[in-house]
């Protein structure tokens, strides 16, 4: 609740998106888990504690181009909010993490076979949101090429676990498996505000650029994070056998 808030805080002074379009994503997100009572129950605490930053991303680039239309495009971004939930429980079952949010993960709690379900669940009701908001061809194609390519980045890592990849590799490696969803939800929300071909493509680099920078943060805080702030355990990178840019550095000196 208190990580929640600040978001909220956060988003609302420092970059002028009105407070109650995120508590109406909010809605939505527990909208999306209320057609069963196990999944309801398994995802609510999960889906409580994410910075929500892919789809304030894309409502944040949908508003730099002038669209005020939030009942139309949140669906969208709620879709956006389940598919990085989907992939983080399916990603805690291949890392066999513990923490997530603050709280158990599906796989701890639940066992790996019911965490892919869940998991499966959250991917459908996103492509649900998606199919029902008549977001038109291009959207879906995005969002699909996404998780296409989130997949890949999972499979790549995970065939290599305890192998120290080159420079090049853990590059390719982060750009598919979290820099393409960032600057997915960009190029999304400069596309659903209706801007020009050069500002969509403006919007999507900047997305990647911050989302290869976000993972290598991410990477270092696994080392040096403070597990009250991060919601997760600490050193589970290296336990699990993935080798990242903290270690490729200081096998260089
Ligand atoms: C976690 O993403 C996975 C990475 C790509 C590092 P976030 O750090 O955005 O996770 P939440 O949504 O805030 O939990
Ligand atoms: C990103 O990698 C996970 C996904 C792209 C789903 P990590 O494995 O580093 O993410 P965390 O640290 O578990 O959040
Ligand atoms: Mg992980
Ligand atoms: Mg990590």
């Amino acid at each position: 609740m208190m990580r929640q808030v600040s978001v909220l805080n956060f988003v609302s002074s420092a970059e002028g998106l009105p407070t109650k379009i995120l508590v109406e994503l909010e809605r939505i997100l527990e909208s999306a888990i209320e057609d069963d009572s196990f999944i309801g129950e398994a995802c609510m605490p999960l889906l409580k504690g994410g910075k929500r930053l892919r789809p304030i991303l894309f409502l944040l680039c949908s508003r730099a181009g002038g669209a005020d239309r939030h009942e139309k495009l949140l669906p969208l971004a709620a879709a956006i909010e389940l598919i990085h939930t989907a992939s983080l429980v399916h990603d805690d079952i291949l890392d066999a993490s513990k923490v997530r949010r603050g709280v158990s993960t599906a796989n701890a709690k639940y066992g790996a076979q019911a965490a892919v379900l869940i998991g499966d669940y959250l991917f459908a009701k996103a492509f649900q949101f998606v199919a029902e908001g008549n977001y038109g061809d291009e959207a879906a194609a995005i969002l699909s090429r996404l998780v296409r390519d989130l997949c890949i980045g999972e499979i790549k890592q995970d065939r290599s676990l305890f192998v120290i990849p080159t420079l090049a590799e853990y590059y390719e490696r982060i750009t598919l498996k979290t820099a393409i969803f960032l600057s997915s939800s960009c190029r999304l929300g400069a596309l659903t505000a209706g801007l020009d071909r050069a500002t969509v493509e403006a919007m999507t680099g900047y997305g990647m650029s911050l989302g290869l920078a976000f993972q290598i943060t991410d990477d270092l805080l696994d080392f040096f994070g403070d597990e009250k702030l991060t919601g997760k355990r600490l050193g589970g990178d290296l336990k699990s056998g993935v080798i990242t840019l903290p270690i490729l550095r200081a096998l260089d000196s």
